[in-house]
């Protein structure tokens, strides 16, 4: 009878093992995943075909890093500027949120960052929310650092971008505090017979603002991927400034003659984790078509 007894109660015993053991394999595989969606960073390449252009631009390639938030990915981002550096980009954008304006803002990291990427291609950088974030004289001083760096950081301004052989496009950085005034269309006005690449933090303006400006080609970020993604769908769950089940957090969006990429991101805000949403980089290839 004792014995039964102790079969049962070993029985039991193996029944919570394997219980224990099930739920530790399905918490290491959610770090796994959670690891991966917060460090594997993907590329996008697009290629926007234009006749606007010389052929001195085809082939010309813009890479578009976004939404940093002072992440330091593995070896001091040199994971990141490894992949940055094999795409051979001639200019590199950053669209705002190079540093965390709440939570984590590490001013060192970011300079630190931006010191490597201009040995590889010219930078233009534009601010996002999370600039305006930093305290007014740390983030006067970090912009000083910033461009003794040789970063060209746009605030409302437009400059000339150009090949060797002279031919040029217009760059119009924006401001994110500027991106519902009018500033824009003044801008776009002056280079109206330009090809106009357009960099504004915030993908949600442009059917009210960027595409009436006439920009071409717009780059953005600001969502996040929606933070969380619904596999297979390719829809994020919550994005600011759009809310539940957002519709701008990646990819190709065309409104009239203007056509916007959004980034996904590359780190983290307040919320500190993304899940089936990796880091991105965008490439975007010009090729002259005529
Ligand atoms: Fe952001």
């Amino acid at each position: 009878m004792k014995k039964k007894t102790d079969l049962k109660k070993l029985e039991k015993r193996r029944k919570q093992v394997r219980g224990i053991g099930i739920r530790l394999l399905l918490l290491l595989l959610f770090i796994a995943m959670a690891y991966g969606a917060n460090n594997r960073i993907e590329v996008s390449e697009y290629t926007y075909e234009t006749s606007q252009l010389s052929f001195s631009f085809d082939g010309f390639r813009i890479v578009q890093l976004s939404d940093l938030h002072n992440k330091i990915f593995p070896k001091n981002n040199e994971t990141l500027l490894r992949e940055v550096r094999a795409l051979e980009p001639d200019i590199i954008v950053l669209t705002g949120d190079a540093i965390d304006g709440k939570t984590h803002t590490d001013i060192p990291a970011a300079l630190q960052f931006m010191e490597q990427a201009v040995q590889i291609a010219p930078v233009y950088y534009v601010s996002g929310n999370h600039e305006h974030a930093v305290q007014q004289d740390i983030f006067t001083q970090y912009l000083e650092k910033v461009k003794e760096l040789g970063v060209r950081y746009l605030s409302n301004e437009a400059v000339q971008i150009s090949t060797e052989s002279g031919q040029t496009f217009t760059l119009i950085g924006m401001d994110d505090n500027s991106l519902q005034a009018n500033i824009l269309q003044t801008l776009t006005a002056d280079a109206k017979d330009d090809f106009q690449v357009l960099l504004a933090h915030e993908p949600q303006y442009l059917t009210e603002s960027y595409a009436p400006s006439g920009a071409d080609l717009v780059l953005a970020g600001h969502a996040h991927g929606g933070q969380f993604r619904i596999p297979f769908v390719h829809q994020g769950i919550w994005a600011p400034d759009q809310g539940l089940f957002p519709k701008l957090t990646e990819g190709s969006f065309t409104e009239g003659d203007t056509t916007m990429y959004v980034s996904r991101g590359l780190g983290n805000s307040a919320f500190p984790l993304r899940l089936c949403n990796h880091p991105e980089i965008v490439s975007v290839t010009l090729r002259v078509v005529k």
